[in-house]
């Protein structure tokens, strides 16, 4: 690995000591990634060389947001990289994120075009009820207590309201592989949630999250595979665009199935119990 790697992998948005609410006391809910200083944008997205995952996200978001919304907010938006995919389809969009960092940078880009709101996902600073349209995207690694992540973005949304989310699955091919070469302890099959010590993240499995939707009082209304082919080998034997072509044709064709590292979820809220 080179210096330059070594390096940013160190520095992917880790907080040490771990950042603890005052006002949240549950150690739980710890911010076990901080992205207050790490220039996000530039290490992980262009060093990064993921041209493939930003396209297989913005073709997944596009096909889910709704047309038109009148509050929408991306929830741990971090430097707003979707919100050229969003800021046309809704009146009022709002970026929040724990970062100062990630905030700044979406304020630098898109001026009073957007509204941005700092705050920590466990304690959601918005009112019950506040928006129609919703978005999560490559946050849930990070969270531990996803029954409090889905319960605060239900509290938020508006009813009827639709939230798009995307989780990051631990039911994957290669994380198949890996468990039955005896390579991890990780069962991708058990609906537990996982944890990755050194990465510091966590997966969860789709039926789990569906679960929990359900609970909450979600209604799923469709279902997208993304980033089907995420693999260094493939990125760099048949390039974006061509992988991007099959990439659209997946999504939805192996959605049944929740192939990929990536899930994502259109919901509708509906009255909890319904
Ligand atoms: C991988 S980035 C994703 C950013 C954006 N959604 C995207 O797809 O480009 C994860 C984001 O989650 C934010 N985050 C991590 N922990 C958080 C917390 N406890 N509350 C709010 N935001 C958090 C980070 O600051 C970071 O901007």
């Amino acid at each position: 690995m080179t210096e330059k790697k070594k390096k940013a992998k160190k520095t992917v948005g880790k907080t040490e000591p771990k950042e603890q609410s005052a006002k949240d006391p549950n150690p739980d809910h710890a911010v076990i990634a901080d992205y207050n200083g790490y220039d996000y944008k530039k290490i992980f997205w262009e060093d990064g060389k993921r041209d493939y995952e930003d396209l297989c996200d913005r073709l997944a978001v596009r096909k889910l947001l709704p047309d038109a919304m009148d509050d929408f907010v991306d929830i741990a938006g971090g430097y707003g990289r979707l919100t050229d995919e969003y800021i046309s389809r809704a009146k009022n969009s709002t970026i929040f994120d724990y970062s100062k960092t990630e905030l700044a940078d979406a304020k630098k880009t898109y001026g009073d075009r957007i509204t941005t709101k700092e705050g920590d996902i466990y304690n959601l600073p918005f009112k019950d009820e506040t928006f129609d349209g919703l978005m999560m995207v490559r946050a849930t690694h990070h969270f531990k207590d996803m029954p409090k992540v889905i319960e605060e973005l239900y509290r938020v949304m508006k009813p009827g309201g639709v939230a798009v989310i995307e989780i990051a699955s631990k039911k994957t091919l290669p994380k198949m592989f890996r468990y039955w070469f005896r390579k991890s302890d990780i069962n991708p099959f058990s609906k537990e949630p996982s944890y990755l010590k050194e990465l510091e993240m966590y997966n969860y499995h789709p039926k789990y999250m569906e679960d929990l939707f359900k609970k909450q009082g979600f209604k799923i209304l469709k279902v997208l595979s993304v980033s089907n082919f995420r693999s260094p080998k493939l990125k760099k034997m048949f390039g974006t665009k061509f992988l991007g072509r099959l990439e659209k044709v997946a999504q939805p064709t192996l959605a049944p199935i929740r192939f990929a590292p990536s899930i994502y979820y259109k919901l509708e809220k509906t009255p909890k119990n319904a």
